[in-house]
């Protein structure tokens, strides 16, 4: 049977999404936020785990709807943006002279300018090794002054994420990066020449008691009872018509990791990545595009699929980008045995449509015929 497909613009404005804040990152949720909270409306929870919360934006666009959350995230990153937007309970005047201070210190050279400052004498941003830079060197010497003051600053932990926060995002209207940090760009970008100025993040003084966890998803998963679960994990997508693309995060921001820890870490390859962000070391099993070899099924589609099934949440909201018709069609069976699938969104941002969909299965054809398209999945478990 052929599903009615009602194409709509994305109504951005039906819905009020209240204003986040967060640095590029890849499969951040932003254009999806109305979307979500009209899923998550859809339902009576009032209690949200968060499960893979990244950006921490969707984390905080909830939590300013009054649901009370549970944001995760393996990445020590998302732990400190989690931590300042959804932990903090001061107004943002407390962290003015904080912000202030660490503004006005004198740039010094240190570890970051040695292995991350390049130098804007021609556009061209490579080192005398060859190696192309993230950042130029005047923003790195102020990066390096800022990070000591930070952990000479005797900052509660609140404080201290508020303050790196602020450093992270500042770094990130200055870079030389189309996004990530797995390369860097041959050319300055426009950006890369601005100083960067920490500003106080966009705190809202928070009322209910959140919690914010770093850790691998099935380790939260035994510890906590929500009404709805929010899981959007990274995908190995296994495309037959395209080569295989895969996001691993850690390697793709090794440099908020480095700035978080101020550990010094060994470094290797061109882009100065932590050893410990290679991919034998780091990928998660969400980022694994093969299939098992004892089951002959998608591994990622595997760990969703217990995922879905461990978690002890009413509703589950599953965010999905294709990944072509086989996979599409393990999901599909990994949903139908973890509960009963209420609604389908598909958003294509390229045409600037969403689709509402008569019949749940449709979905499958559609990911097929539009290999772009963005899912979010509402799913009542049994
Ligand atoms: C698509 S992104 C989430 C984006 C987020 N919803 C946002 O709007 O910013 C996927 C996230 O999963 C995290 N991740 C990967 N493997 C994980 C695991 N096993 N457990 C928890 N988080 C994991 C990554 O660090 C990354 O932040």
């Amino acid at each position: 049977m052929s599903a009615a497909l009602v194409q709509q613009p994305l109504f951005e404005d039906v819905v009020t999404v209240p204003p986040t804040e967060g640095v590029k990152y890849a499969g951040s949720k932003l254009k999806l936020l109305p979307h979500i909270i009209e899923l998550v409306r859809s339902t009576d929870a009032r209690t949200i785990l968060d499960g893979f919360s990244g950006t921490t934006r969707v984390s905080q666009a909830l939590s300013q709807l009054g649901y009370k959350l549970i944001a995760n995230d393996v990445a020590v990153w998302s732990k400190v943006f989690g931590d300042c937007y959804l932990l903090n309970k001061r107004p943002p005047s407390y962290y003015r002279a904080l912000i202030d201070h660490l503004n006005a210190l004198p740039p010094q050279f240190g570890w970051f300018s040695e292995h991350y400052g390049g130098s804007p004498e021609t556009d061209s941003s490579k080192d005398a090794n060859g190696l192309k830079k993230p950042w130029q060197l005047h923003n790195t010497m102020k990066l390096d002054a800022i990070r000591a003051e930070i952990d000479v600053l005797e900052l509660d932990e609140i404080e201290k994420a508020v303050a790196l926060t602020s450093l992270i995002l500042a770094l990130d209207t200055v870079d030389n990066t189309i996004g990530h940090y797995s390369s860097y760009l041959n050319r300055w970008s426009p950006r890369s020449y601005k100083t960067m100025q920490l500003k106080v993040p966009r705190l809202i003084p928070q009322q209910a008691d959140h919690l914010v966890f770093q850790k691998d998803i099935f380790d939260v998963l035994g510890d906590v009872s929500v009404d709805l679960a929010y899981f959007d994990p990274p995908y190995g997508s296994n495309n037959e018509k395209m080569p295989p693309s895969r996001v691993r995060y850690a390697a793709y921001y090794h440099l908020w990791t480095t700035v978080i820890l101020n550990d010094r870490p060994a470094l290797f390859g061109k882009a100065k990545r932590r050893r410990d962000t290679s991919d034998r070391l780091s990928a998660s099993v969400f980022e694994e595009f093969r299939r098992n070899p004892d089951t002959g099924r998608f591994i990622a589609v595997e760990a969703i699929e217990q995922m879905l099934m461990a978690v002890d949440a009413r509703y589950i909201i599953l965010s999905y980008s294709s990944g072509g018709r086989a996979t599409a069609e393990e999901l599909h069976e990994a949903i139908r045995k973890a509960g009963k699938l209420l609604k389908v969104i598909n958003v294509d941002y390229r045409q600037n449509v969403m689709a509402g969909m008569k019949w749940t299965n449709e979905w499958i054809r559609e990911d097929e015929t539009h290999p772009h398209h963005e899912f979010l999945f509402l799913i009542e478990k049994f």
